[in-house]
């Protein structure tokens, strides 16, 4: 079912509602999430991101399977961390907290420091030094959050802001708070309720493992109160330089071109490998170079622009398409957009680019090939 009539189902904006009535994720899914009528709600209107059909990806697996996109980087700040953020802020509002903090590859801490400013509050992040896609970097620092650049990882910095939470009077805000976890659920709610049902396969970069609990709980909520029939497989995509649940143990020196997921420590481990029983999932490592296949792919013969963390879900998709039921419906998240990381994009593409020509109709035609 198209999300209009979700809206128009959901009471909002009557018969003749249009997207300009959606409402951002806490209102459209309130009965759904711990929320009163007196949680100062801070939204920036965020959800009802479009589930993308994949032509080009579907032709490639074959079989009759039907891939779509469900492309989160269109969120107000770019990524699928507005759902939980717009959450955590308004539960943070509500506790009558001051001040929020977070450990970030990026995302998160441009979606605390948005939320966090326009709720009226101070945001502290906390950042592995030179490790940070410039577009979140940016973002960090217009919304107005203080940046704290670490040399250490992501996992350094997460186990920092857990001490600095627990000794002074600041919410943390990393998926460890269970409300990031209820509002990242509704991309499941969004999903099911566009296809009528949910999935066979869901495929999702992982790196502190929060998302794909999430999601696995948003679906398993929506087939108890009947919305779906069915529960999708959950198929976890890690980089292979930063692979813990693959390898089954913690990683000291993650490494990988897609920094978002960059994690070597998933503090969300235990709640993954119930996800992955549960589901009959599994956990796969996809290369960078692999992952860079599919990041040029999506762009050049999909038309969608992710950053190189998301395209981790399409790599480890074709790497598993043998194994993909035939006439199966597959959803590969896309986490966030790719203007986030444009010197990835710059560096990594198969596009002509020529540069330092004459100013003259003819010299323009000769490299076009005229
Ligand atoms: N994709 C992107 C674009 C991300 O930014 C992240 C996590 C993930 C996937 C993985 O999600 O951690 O729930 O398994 N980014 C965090 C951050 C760590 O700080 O922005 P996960």
């Amino acid at each position: 079912m198209p999300l209009i009539q979700t809206l128009r189902q959901l009471g909002l904006g009557g018969a003749r509602a249009t997207m300009q009535d959606w409402p951002g994720l806490i209102e459209a899914y309130r009965r759904w999430l711990p929320v009163s009528q007196s949680t100062p709600v801070i939204s920036l209107r965020e959800g009802a991101t479009p589930l993308i059909p994949a032509p080009v990806i579907s032709e490639r697996i074959g079989k009759g399977v039907r891939v779509y996109l469900k492309y989160d980087g269109l969120n107000p700040t770019g990524s699928f961390k507005d759902r939980g953020m717009t959450m955590a802020i308004s539960k943070a509002k509500e506790a009558g907290s001051e001040a929020v903090i977070c450990a970030s590859t990026g995302n998160t801490s441009a979606a605390a420091a948005a939320y966090a400013r326009r709720g009226g509050m101070r945001a502290f992040v906390l950042i592995p030094d030179g490790y940070v896609a410039q577009g979140k970097l940016a973002q960090a620092l217009l919304y107005g959050a203080e940046v704290i650049a670490i040399k250490g990882n992501f996992d350094r910095a997460l186990a920092i802001v857990r001490d600095v939470a627990d000794r002074y009077p600041i919410t943390l805000v990393n998926s460890v708070n269970p409300y990031r976890l209820q509002g990242q659920k509704t991309a499941a709610f969004e999903v099911v309720d566009a296809l009528s049902d949910a999935p066979d396969w869901l495929c999702i970069p992982v790196g502190n493992a929060g998302n794909i609990t999430a999601y696995w709980m948003g679906f398993n909520e929506y087939r108890q109160a009947g919305h779906c029939r069915k529960l999708p497989r959950m198929m976890g995509f890690q980089a292979a330089g930063s692979a813990p649940l693959v390898l089954g143990h913690t990683v000291e020196q993650p490494d990988t071109i897609a920094t978002a997921i960059r994690i070597g420590n998933p503090v969300n481990r235990d709640n993954a490998l119930k996800v992955e029983r549960e589901s009959n999932g599994g956990f796969m490592a996809v290369t960078d170079a692999e992952i860079i296949d599919a990041y040029k792919l999506l762009g050049s013969q999909e038309g969608v622009f992710c950053e190189p963390a998301s395209a981790a879900s399409v790599a480890g998709l074709l790497k598993r398409r043998d194994e993909v039921p035939a006439g199966a419906t597959v959803v590969c998240v896309l986490t966030g957009n790719g203007l986030k990381d444009p010197a990835t994009a710059i560096e990594h593409n198969d596009s002509k680019f020529h540069t330092g020509l004459e100013a003259d109709t003819d010299a323009v035609a000769a490299v076009m090939g005229f």
